[in-house]
């Protein structure tokens, strides 16, 4: 078996995922031509943008990658097709929502789209293809995918394909790191010949003690027990916290009491404000749905319920920020520190900030929001609310403070978003945030006022000195 040589790759989806995954192939593997395509014209251009701060995804060290690879061997286009039929190898990188209507809604994967890309495939494809499954997808995908790909030319004919599954394990603000020095790359296929070529492609960078052959399904389902039971380490660790509030322990003291311990490990036991992200929930359900289709009630049962912690637990932290300040934030101001749904990345997909906010909202609280990297139209879309004019925080309470109204804008500076604040919480772990000047920041608010710290990322001996009032996720009063 002599795998085919790769001299062409055709991405789909110029996403969080395809974007970086493309650029570092792109950046090691010089000799192979690489085209990122979406359907998306102001994506493609953003990606195209002279100004590299301008990329449509930001991720530490994405820039450099891009900018010695951009024009030389990697391209982004809207030419979806043409770069099909001219490519070796097609990753399909395509959004995989969760659906929100119809059979599985809230729960299943939404594969419309990698339907449709499967189906462009079929149609444009060019002598033999590799078409490698990029997106986390449902157990069992790659069957679909085969099948449309099988029906386009029943007759055999001078076409033929290979379906390979390469799930992506890159975490978001980490992922040029994850991608350059991975833990492992999981290639799933039936197909010893593809399975190769592809192997192939990351020897240029990866030990091949780190590449793991696997078939099809075992790939998939890999993907997403990964996510579950990193899910299940954070929900785990938040119901700690939760308990450790309630009973004077420090969840950091028993995190890092458990994580001495060989078998557990170190990582992944940060209580925060609960787990956000494009994947961690939507793969739980998916696989929560998958249990309850293959007759499995019980273990359903059990994967929901590490969802079901991380809802109730922001609700949690909104409720006790209401209860600390008396009872009622309506009409009071509250300083929003970090949106994203984790340090060092633009995105706010099921961001904890969202559910706190809502529910803060919804109390009549006046939001001033403030986190470096997202744009205030994203907080709009996220809030579903349409931001305000930040009000002079000299000039008393606002009409719609007055009314009750929730109200939110977004404030350019810390100092900004704290002035006239009853309370400021922060809820994404910036670096810029554990290093606040307490003493400064302390006199712009009105007293009595109160830090809530759900990201353990302020020093509490500061705060007290500034004469703030402070609570942090897991500690308990003892
Ligand atoms: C995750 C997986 O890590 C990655 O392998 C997969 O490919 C995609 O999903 P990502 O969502 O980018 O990556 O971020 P991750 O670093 O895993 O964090 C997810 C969420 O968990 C964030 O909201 C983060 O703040 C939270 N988290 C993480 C904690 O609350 N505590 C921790 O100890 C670790
Ligand atoms: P991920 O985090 O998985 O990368 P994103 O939503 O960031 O997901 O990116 C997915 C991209 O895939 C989007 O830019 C979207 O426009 C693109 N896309 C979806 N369907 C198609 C399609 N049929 N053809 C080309 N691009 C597509």
């Amino acid at each position: 078996m002599t795998p085919p040589l790769i001299r062409t790759i055709c991405c789909i989806g110029a996403g969080y995922v395809g974007g970086p995954t493309m650029a570092v192939i792109a950046d090691r593997c010089p000799a192979v031509q690489v085209t990122v395509v979406d359907i998306n014209q102001a994506r493609i251009d953003a990606w195209n943008a002279e100004d590299l701060s301008k990329l449509p995804v930001y991720e530490p060290g994405l820039d450099a990658v891009v900018a010695r690879a951009r024009g030389r061997n990697l391209h982004f286009s809207t030419a979806v097709e043409e770069q099909i039929a001219a490519a070796d190898m097609v990753f399909i990188s395509v959004n995989t929502p969760t659906k929100t209507k119809g059979l599985g809604a809230g729960q299943a994967s939404d594969l419309r789209w990698v339907e449709a890309c499967a189906r462009s495939v079929a149609k444009a494809a060019t002598g033999h293809t590799i078409v490698v499954e990029k997106s986390t997808l449902p157990v069992r995908t790659a069957e679909a995918v085969q099948s449309i790909l099988a029906a386009a030319d029943p007759n055999g004919g001078a076409r033929s394909f290979s379906v390979l599954s390469n799930p992506e394990f890159l975490a978001e603000g980490t992922a040029i790191r994850d991608l350059e020095a991975p833990d492992r790359v999981l290639i799933g296929g039936e197909d010893p010949a593809a399975i190769e070529a592809l192997a192939a492609i990351y020897a240029s960078w990866v030990p091949d003690e780190r590449i793991l052959r696997t078939n099809l399904w075992s790939s998939e389902l890999s993907k997403l027990t990964a996510n579950a039971f990193l899910a299940q380490r954070i929900s785990s660790i938040n119901s700690i916290a939760a308990f450790c509030e309630a009973t004077g322990a420090d969840v950091r003291e028993v995190a890092r009491a458990i994580g001495t311990d060989s078998r557990i490990g170190p990582k992944f036991l940060q209580a925060g404000p609960g787990f956000g992200g494009s994947c961690f929930q939507k793969d739980i359900l998916n696989l929560v749905y998958l249990c309850r289709h293959f007759g499995l009630p019980e273990v359903a049962d059990y994967w929901e319920s590490v969802v079901q912690l991380n809802t109730w637990h922001q609700h949690r932290i909104a409720k006790l920020v209401v209860q600390k300040l008396f009872g009622t934030v309506t009409g009071k101001r509250l300083a929003i520190l970090g949106f994203a749904f984790k340090a060092d990345t633009n995105d706010t997909r099921e961001a904890p900030a969202i559910r706190i906010c809502r529910d803060l909202l919804e109390e009549g609280a006046q939001l001033a929001i403030h986190d470096p990297k997202v744009e205030p139209d994203q907080i709009e879309r996220d809030l579903r609310l349409p931001a305000s004019e930040a009000p002079d925080a000299e000039a008393g309470p606002t009409r719609a403070a007055l009314s009750g109204e929730g109200t939110w804008w977004s404030s350019a500076a810390v100092e900004d978003a704290l002035a006239g604040a009853d309370a400021v919480l922060i809820l994404t772990e910036w670096q810029h945030y554990r290093s606040l000047d307490w003493a400064a920041l302390a006199p712009l608010m009105r007293q009595p006022a109160w830090v809530f710290d759900a990201r353990s990322v302020v020093d509490p001996a500061a705060v007290a000195a500034a004469g703030l009032k402070f609570w942090r996720i897991g500690e308990g009063q003892a």
